[in-house]
């Protein structure tokens, strides 16, 4: 089956945990490797077909992250990317991000892709999830150690085949005691416009913000929900170390940076 042609990327938020180097420049442009986070956002959702993406963004970011698409010399590979920003003017939590760009949405399905994760090289998980749609919603999943409990949404699973699954339901950071499972949601999604009407009809949830995963609940809850669970990581760009270690994987990735990081990595071994 074929994928959605729309992503959605929330990319606003204080970037707290980035400081103080999101005191001026915002999280969402902080460069890994030798482009900004939403590019290789951008360039994940394309591989996958994807031809328009929205971003959500904090008030007066908005065209720093349109001109960085748009202006001078098309990117390579996004030439054709329509590039869309929808702004949040109030901070409300990621469910509250995402039923911000409803009008723009409009009735159409979605990719979903959070900014402060990175797929690894070679481990897209878009097309798994669109292979996997029977119709309603599909959620990445990935088995987590129990520290991480308290740290990402968890799914309820139902019946299991291979890495498919039923997802009954799903709760927001419930922490070792509460976990139904130790599958974690890790920032990629598929979602069918049904997503939105729950959204908009959710009471805040925790940390008294309304929360994607939630909705994800309430779909999962009718039967309109499905997981694949991958079995590589997101790399986490939204803390120091991980955008460190964000830098050494995808630079090793690229032909040009391999050979002289490989070294330099080397050498700093032989130091110790
Ligand atoms: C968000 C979601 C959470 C998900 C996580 C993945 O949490 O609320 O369900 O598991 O992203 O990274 P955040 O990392 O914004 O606290």
């Amino acid at each position: 089956m074929t994928g959605p042609e729309l992503a959605l990327v929330p990319a606003a938020g204080l970037g707290t945990r980035m400081r103080p180097a999101t005191r001026v420049v915002p999280k969402a442009l902080l460069p890994v490797v030798d482009r900004p986070a939403v590019q290789h956002v951008a360039e994940e959702a394309v591989r996958a077909g994807v031809t328009e993406v929205i971003f959500v963004v904090d008030l007066g970011v908005g065209s720093l992250i349109r001109d960085h698409f748009t202006v001078g010399e098309p990117l390579p590979g996004l030439e054709n990317l329509k590039v869309r920003i929808v702004v949040q003017e109030e901070p409300g939590g990621l469910g509250h991000a995402v039923l911000t760009a409803r009008e723009s949405i409009g009735d159409r399905s979605f990719f979903c892709l959070l900014s402060d994760n990175i797929v690894r090289p070679g481990a897209d998980v878009l097309p798994s999830l669109a292979a996997a749609s029977d119709g309603g919603s599909v959620v990445a999943l990935r088995e987590v150690g129990e520290h991480m409990l308290d740290r990402y949404g968890v799914a309820i699973p139902g019946e299991r085949r291979g890495s498919e699954l039923e997802v009954l339901g799903a709760v927001e950071k419930p922490g070792i005691e509460n976990a139904p499972s130790n599958l974690g949601l890790v920032g990629r999604y598929l979602f069918t416009p049904e997503i939105l009407e729950a959204l908009a009809n959710l009471e805040p949830g925790y940390g008294g913000e309304i929360q994607l995963t939630d909705a994800i609940d309430f779909v999962a809850r009718r039967g309109r929900c499905r997981g694949v669970v991958g079995d590589s990581d997101l790399l986490d760009i939204g803390i120091p170390l991980g955008l460190l270690e964000a830098a050494v994987v995808l630079g090793l990735s690229r032909t040009e940076f391999r050979d002289g990081l490989t070294e330099f990595l080397r050498s700093l071994e032989e130091l110790r």
